[in-house]
C-alpha cells in the first residue's frame, strides 16, 4: 500500500470522470472514497483497487439525497477524521429546447448539477476549515460552463451557474487555506451520452415537434465534432490529479483542445462573431 497524502471524496464514481478519477487519486497515494449513487454498480472500481491494492473504499452518497450525503460524510470523517480533497462530478446532461423541458425537469437538472454541488460541499466545508491544512474543492464544469449550446439551456445554465458559486466561494473560502478549483472539459469519452436525457415533445397536430428538425441538425453536426475532439476521461482525472497535487493550482483548468479552442474564440471574438460561429458548426446557417 501506498503512503497515504491525504483523503479524497469523489462524487459520481460508477463511471467515465469519477471513476478514473478515483483510481488516479488512489494510484497517486490518496486515501479515496469512490462514492456511488447505485451501490450495485460498484463492482468494477472495487475489482481494480482490489487488483492494483489501492487506498480506495467505495461508499454509497446520492448528492441529491440530504441523509445520504450527511451519512457517507460522516462515515468519512468516522474512519479518516479529515477531508483534504473534495471532487464534486457527479452530474448528467438535460437536452433539448427550453419551450419542451418541464419546470420539474429542469429543477431535477439543477438538483444534481449545482444543488447536488452545494449540499456536498456543506456538509464537507466544516471539515476543511478546522484543518489545519485546509483542502480543495474541485468542481467539474464544462466549457458548457462558459459557452451556451443549442439545446442545452438547461444543462449549461447549471454549468454557469456552477461557474459563478465556485468564483463566488473561491474568496469566502481561502482565508481558511481553502481553493476551490474548476474543471472545464468538453466530449469526454464516458457514459454521458448514454445517461443524458433528450427531451422534445411532439405537436399532435404536425406530428413533430416544430424544433425537430434544427435539433436533428445539430445532432448530426455533433457527431462529428465529438469524432474530431472526443477525449478519454483518463485525460480529465490526470488534470484533477494536477489541480490536486499542485502547489499553486489555477482557478480554472479546460482540458483538451475542444474546450481550449472555444475559450479562445469566446475571448477574441464579439458576441455576434461567436453566435455565428457556433450556428454555422451546430446548425448548419450563417
Ligand atoms: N462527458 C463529457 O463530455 C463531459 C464534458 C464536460 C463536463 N462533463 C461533466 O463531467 C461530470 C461526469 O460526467 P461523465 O462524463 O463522467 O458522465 P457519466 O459517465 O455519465 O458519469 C456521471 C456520474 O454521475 C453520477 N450521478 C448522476 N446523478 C447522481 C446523483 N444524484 N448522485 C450521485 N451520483 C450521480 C452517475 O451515477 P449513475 O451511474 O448512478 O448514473 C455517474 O457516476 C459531469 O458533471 C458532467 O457534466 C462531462
Amino acid at each position: 500500500m501506498l503512503d497515504v497524502k491525504g483523503v479524497a471524496v469523489v462524487t459520481g464514481s460508477s463511471s467515465g470522470i469519477g471513476f478514473e478519477t478515483s483510481l488516479t487519486l488512489a494510484r497517486n497515494g490518496f486515501y479515496t472514497y469512490a462514492t456511488i449513487r447505485n451501490i450495485r454498480k460498484s463492482a468494477s472500481i472495487k475489482q481494480m483497487a482490489n487488483k492494483e491494492a489501492l487506498p480506495l473504499e467505495v461508499i454509497q452518497l446520492d448528492v441529491n439525497d440530504d441523509l445520504s450525503v450527511k451519512n457517507a460524510i460522516g462515515e468519512i470523517i468516522s474512519g479518516k477524521g479529515r477531508i483534504d480533497i473534495l471532487v464534486n462530478n457527479a452530474g448528467y446532461g438535460l437536452v433539448g429546447p427550453i419551450e419542451d423541458i418541464s419546470l420539474e425537469e429542469l429543477k431535477a437538472q439543477f438538483e444534481t448539477n449545482l444543488f447536488g454541488v452545494i449540499r456536498v460541499t456543506k456538509q464537507v466545508l466544516p471539515i476543511m476549515r478546522r484543518q489545519k491544512e485546509g483542502g480543495r474543492i474541485i468542481n467539474v464544469s464544462s466549457i458548457g460552463g462558459i459557452v451556451g449550446y443549442p439545446f442545452s439551456a438547461a444543462y449549461c445554465s447549471t454549468k454557469f451557474a456552477l461557474e459563478g458559486l465556485s468564483e463566488s466561494m473561491s474568496y469566502e473560502v481561502e482565508q481558511f487555506g481553502i481553493k476551490v478549483i474548476l474543471i472545464e472539459p468538453a466530449l469526454v469519452i464516458s457514459d454521458f451520452h448514454n445517461n443524458a436525457k433528450i427531451v422534445i415533445k411532439s405537436d399532435k397536430a404536425a406530428n413533430s415537434s416544430p424544433y425537430t428538425q434544427t435539433m436533428n441538425k445539430m445532432f448530426e453536426a455533433y457527431k462529428q465534432v465529438v469524432e474530431e475532439y472526443k477525449m478519454p476521461a483518463e485525460e480529465v482525472a490526470k488534470v484533477i490529479l494536477n489541480a490536486t497535487i499542485s502547489a499553486n493550482p489555477d482557478q480554472r483548468y479546460l482540458v483538451g483542445k475542444y474546450s481550449e479552442m472555444m475559450m479562445e474564440a469566446k475571448r477574441t471574438m464579439s458576441d455576434t462573431q461567436s453566435h455565428n460561429m457556433m450556428e454555422s458548426q451546430l446548425l448548419g446557417s450563417k
